[in-house]
């Protein structure tokens, strides 16, 4: 598929404005909060059922607020994280408080604690906290799920600023049901008129930052491409690690026709290389993620 049939000039039709949300639940690098305002703009005003099947943090389905929506991960815990937050934001609470205040006491023990824990038997009471209070927010898993991320240097979230986010993150995600699922039984769910939004894990080093799972981009462009003939509207971010601008992304793009629209949502510089390179100059590296759109 050629670029310019990529960004061919769109169809005008009312697009879906919502403000910036900033406040995150869970504190992850190379999540979309940030960003994911700006990847609602392009969805269409009117639609379904929202879907995503890589929820990761929950920052886009969070910022949408939708009436109804499915999301769904691989990754267990995090799931459960969701699913505790709608069913009972009281254990969320108590889960992180009683951490919190362990690690008041002696914060390297507790660390090292939760960590262990965790990798012994994952788990979403611990990681949460390990989410908070991790290195930059830079949750790196092990082959075996390990968690090795380094304790950070900052201060985690105070029990309160907690709950003032569980508060407003169950609001906006009061219309949705969490599924602990591969993303091709969520897509299988999309029908005509509703929406689907993507953000897989394309690299090494994101399987290492969510978990070691199994991904098929073939597989993904399968399930798009019959989400989309039975009239579902799916975009797809393409994360586009970019050196200077200068190095083009080299995923492979699907079957021409699949998308119909191109589109550069500017990331800014990548946290995970500030974390990668430990305080070398950041001047060359700028993060331009493209968003694919199945419909014009
Ligand atoms: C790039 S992250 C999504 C980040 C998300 N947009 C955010 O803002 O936090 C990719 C997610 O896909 C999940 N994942 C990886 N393989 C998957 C699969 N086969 N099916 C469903 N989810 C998968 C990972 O656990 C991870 O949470």
């Amino acid at each position: 598929m050629t670029q310019s049939r990529l960004f061919t000039k769109a169809i005008e039709r009312p697009r879906n404005q919502v403000p910036p949300f900033k406040s995150q639940l869970l504190k992850w690098v190379g999540n979309k909060q940030r960003f994911a305002h700006e990847i609602i703009s392009y969805f269409p005003a009117d639609f379904g059922t929202y879907y995503e099947p890589f929820l990761g943090t929950g920052a886009v389905l969070a910022t949408l607020a939708p009436e109804k929506a499915v999301g769904s991960d691989v990754l267990e815990p995090l799931v459960q994280i969701f699913q505790t937050l709608l069913d009972d934001p009281r254990k969320l609470l108590r889960w992180y408080e009683t951490r919190w205040t362990d690690f008041q006491k002696d914060r390297n023990a507790t660390y090292r604690k939760i960590q262990a824990r965790y990798s012994k038997k994952a788990n979403a009471a611990d990681l949460v906290f390990l989410s908070r209070s991790c290195y930059g927010g830079v949750i790196r898993f092990r082959k075996d799920g390990y968690i090795s991320t380094p304790i950070g240097v900052h201060a985690p979230i105070s029990p309160a600023s907690m709950k003032m986010r569980v508060d407003l993150w169950r609001e906006r995600l009061a219309g949705a049901t969490f599924v602990h699922s591969d993303f091709e039984a969520t897509i299988d769910l999309a029908q005509e008129g509703d929406v689907v939004y993507c953000d897989p894990p394309y690299y090494d080093t994101q399987s290492i930052l969510y978990g070691a799972q199994s991904f098929s981009l073939e597989r993904l462009y399968k399930a798009i491409s019959s989400a989309k003939a039975r009239g579902a509207y799916i975009a797809l971010s393409i994360d586009g690690h970019k050196k200077s601008g200068t190095k083009a992304c080299d995923i492979p793009l699907p079957e021409d026709g699949l998308f119909e629209r191109a589109l550069a949502v500017n990331c800014g510089r990548s946290m995970l290389k500030r974390f990668q390179m430990e305080g070398k100059s950041l001047e060359s590296e700028v993060v331009s993620d493209r968003l694919l759109l199945s419909w014009s």
